[in-house]
């Protein structure tokens, strides 16, 4: 995650970074208030809101995320289901097109592709919303940022898709 924010930065990108477990998030609460109006908003007034506007204004997206019981945390599933707004009734996106999406993902267990078919299947709520391409970074067997960097291939990865992000 670390690498890819850098590499934004260094291809000239300016970032802006939230941490959801920091942020005031209810759960969408399914009112449809979102998807009969042409803005981009969400009827509870919490923090999603300031995401959701961030998100319309920006060319790229990393959600990071840690493997929690097979899948995404819960803070991040949250925050996913709060991106309806960007969707209408008639399952159309307002989302501006050509935004990419990176998925981040840490676990622990040593085996990258354990989780790989869950994660595929997040691409396509990403297609639903209107992003125009996404990628996958998946770092495994270790939170250890030193341990990380000595895995080259993750290394090198995280640059390539953070290279691609910032074009
Ligand atoms: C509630 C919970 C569930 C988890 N479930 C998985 C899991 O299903 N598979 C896995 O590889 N790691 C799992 N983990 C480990 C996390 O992915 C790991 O903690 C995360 O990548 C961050 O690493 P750290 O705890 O060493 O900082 C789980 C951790 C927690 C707290």
């Amino acid at each position: 995650m670390g690498e890819l924010l850098k590499i934004a930065k260094e291809k000239g990108g300016s970032v802006i970074v939230y941490q959801l477990n920091d942020l005031n998030i209810g759960w969408c609460q399914s009112c449809h208030t979102c998807v009969k109006s042409s803005t981009v908003t969400c009827a509870i007034k919490d923090d999603a809101n300031k995401i959701l506007e961030d998100i319309a204004d920006a060319d790229g997206i990393i959600f990071g995320t840690p493997v929690y019981m097979s899948s995404m945390s819960g803070q991040m599933k949250t925050i996913l289901d709060r991106l309806r707004p960007f969707t209408r009734e008639d399952n159309s996106s307002k989302m501006m097109p050509g935004k990419k999406v990176v998925w981040a993902i840490a676990q622990r267990n040593p085996d990258s592709t354990r989780y790989l078919p869950v994660f595929e299947k997040v691409m396509f709520p990403m297609k639903f919303l209107g992003f125009s391409e996404c990628r996958l970074l998946i770092a495994s067997g270790t939170s250890d940022l030193e341990e990380l960097l000595q895995q080259k291939e993750i290394f090198d990865k995280a640059r390539e898709i953070g290279s691609w992000l910032a074009e």
